[in-house]
């Protein structure tokens, strides 16, 4: 059995800040209440009503304007970093749930603005794609494939409704990724934990050209119920306590949630990694932005294990623990 190691990273966020005052000239809201119920301050957008100038269309522009200039800015560094070339890399991997356009898939133009020619898929479970992804990166990394760029990255500005006061203050856009690189023995992905309840689809939803609809209490309860689930799943797969977990990395929708999750699993606040006072809900990008947002404040170690756990619209949910190690020369 080859394991899996993250040799790279790299994240990309649009230029715009959409504070929360921002959001109070569009409907009768305030900073207090969204901060309250969210712990969201501001969020990065590449496109809605704070965009100047107009967000761009079809074909995508340069910039970080889209999913796909996103994805392949994370990308670029991801492998940068890792010092790897483009004909390295086995197949890219987005996961996305707000692709820029029906076909191809999204992973076509990263790859080509990449110079990756030897394979590409998008990936969509919702918020609980990156975790997916890297479950099936690792899967692919077992079948032979050496080395597989894992990014997650959305423009959920552009599923949003911007007249929606419940909820159109959570969400925000951006990317993160990982290349994921084949090692000898165990590796860094202990257990895993997939799941989904598709009769869970009306919580949550966007139809094509219409804004995300949303029963927010709902999905809070439930998000947390999933999350909670399937973290103890993957560590008792690992064998684990949660005192074994030095950082849990879980998806960024929403404060009171992540606080409720790991106040179940009893962690302690300062094992929590979380960005979203500045990111909002990134969906797919949000445990990658989390997660290399620890890793550049010093707070991921050699030997570390991480729990990282995501749900979304579906209800899909995913964890993962993984013993983090340094790439070589870090
Ligand atoms: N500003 C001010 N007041 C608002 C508001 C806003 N933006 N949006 C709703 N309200 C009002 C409601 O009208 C309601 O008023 P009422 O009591 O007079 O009827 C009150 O605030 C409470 O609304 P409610 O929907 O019960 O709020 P809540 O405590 O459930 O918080 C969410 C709303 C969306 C923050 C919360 O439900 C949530 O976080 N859900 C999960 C969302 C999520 O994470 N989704 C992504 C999953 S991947």
């Amino acid at each position: 059995m080859t394991g899996v190691t993250i040799t790279g990273w790299g994240t990309a966020l649009p230029e715009q800040v959409v504070t929360n005052e921002d959001i109070t000239t569009l409907f009768d809201t305030s900073d207090e209440w969204i901060f309250e119920r969210s712990g969201i301050r501001s969020r990065r957008t590449a496109t809605g009503p704070f965009v100047k100038p107009p967000p761009p269309v079809d074909p995508p522009a340069n910039g970080l304007g889209t999913t796909g200039t996103l994805a392949a800015e994370a990308g670029r560094k991801a492998l940068e970093m890792a010092g790897v070339a483009p004909e390295q890399v086995r197949l890219v991997i987005v996961c996305t749930t707000t692709p820029d356009q029906l076909i191809p898939a999204n992973s076509a133009s990263v790859a080509a603005a990449l110079g990756i020619r030897s394979g590409a898929m998008d990936l969509n479970a919702a918020c609980a794609g990156f975790t997916y992804g890297l479950v099936t990166a690792s899967g692919l990394v077992a079948a032979g494939a050496e080395r597989v760029l894992l990014i997650g990255a959305e423009t959920l500005s552009r599923a949003t409704n911007w007249n929606d006061r419940t909820n159109a203050f959570l969400f925000g856009d951006g990317a993160g990724a990982v290349l994921v690189e084949a090692v000898p023995g165990e590796g860094s992905l202990l257990a895993w934990d997939l799941g989904v309840d598709g009769n869970l689809v009306p919580l949550l939803y966007a139809q094509h050209g219409s804004g995300m609809v949303m029963r927010g209490q709902e999905v809070f309860r439930r998000a947390v119920l999933a999350t909670v689930d399937s973290a103890t799943a993957s560590l008792e797969r690992a064998k684990l306590t949660i005192d074994d977990i030095a950082l849990f990395v879980p998806h960024q929708a929403n404060i009171r949630i992540i606080e409720a999750a790991a106040s179940r699993l009893k962690l302690p606040p300062e094992r929590i990694a979380s960005v979203i006072q500045r990111t909002g809900n990134t969906s797919s990008a949000s445990i990658p932005l989390a997660l290399i947002d620890a890793i550049e404040n010093g707070r991921v170690h050699d030997g570390d294990h991480l729990l990282l756990a995501g749900f979304g619209a579906g209800m899909t949910w995913a964890s993962a623990v993984w013993r983090w190690q340094d790439p070589p020369g870090r």
